[in-house]
């Protein structure tokens, strides 16, 4: 059907051709990293935004050592978000993940996995210039 042929290429294209895989530099100021864990099955996502000065991911880097639906639905996520705001970023839902890859209810999970690591690399660089503007401040 229609319907199979389309999840067929969506899902296939990211599962076969993953964008975006690699690493960023965690040290960078304009770095923030998530690291997350899918307690159903241990597997575990690495999510990196890199932030330019107008507040924009302009970078997003991801390793995932878990099953294809999560390395998919990370593949997804990181054409989702680039050059988004930080703010609309976190609001991207795994619901829509799913949707976008036809995700059976028991992969669920596996984009979760995808929102849970953005919201965490957003987190992460937060508090990093958090930080940084603290110890400016203190003269640290
Ligand atoms: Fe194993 Fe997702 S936790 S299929
Ligand atoms: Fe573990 Fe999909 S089976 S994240």
């Amino acid at each position: 059907s229609v319907l199979s042929r389309g999840y067929h290429e969506n899902v296939i294209s990211h599962y076969e051709n993953p964008r975006n895989v690699g690493s960023l530099p965690k040290g960078d100021l304009d770095v923030g990293t998530g690291l997350v864990g899918a307690p159903a099955c241990g597997d575990v996502m690495k999510l990196q935004i890199r932030v330019d000065e107008n507040g924009i991911i302009s970078e997003v880097k991801f390793k995932t050592f878990g099953c294809g639906s999560a390395i998919a639905s990370s593949s997804y996520l990181t054409e989702r978000v680039k050059g988004l705001s930080l703010e609309d970023a976190g609001k991207v839902k795994n619901t829509e993940i799913a949707k976008e890859l036809c995700l059976p209810p028991v992969k669920l999970h596996c984009s979760m996995l995808a929102e849970d690591a953005i919201r965490s690399a957003i987190r992460d660089y937060r508090s990093k210039r958090t930080q940084a503007a603290d110890s400016k401040q203190t003269g640290f």
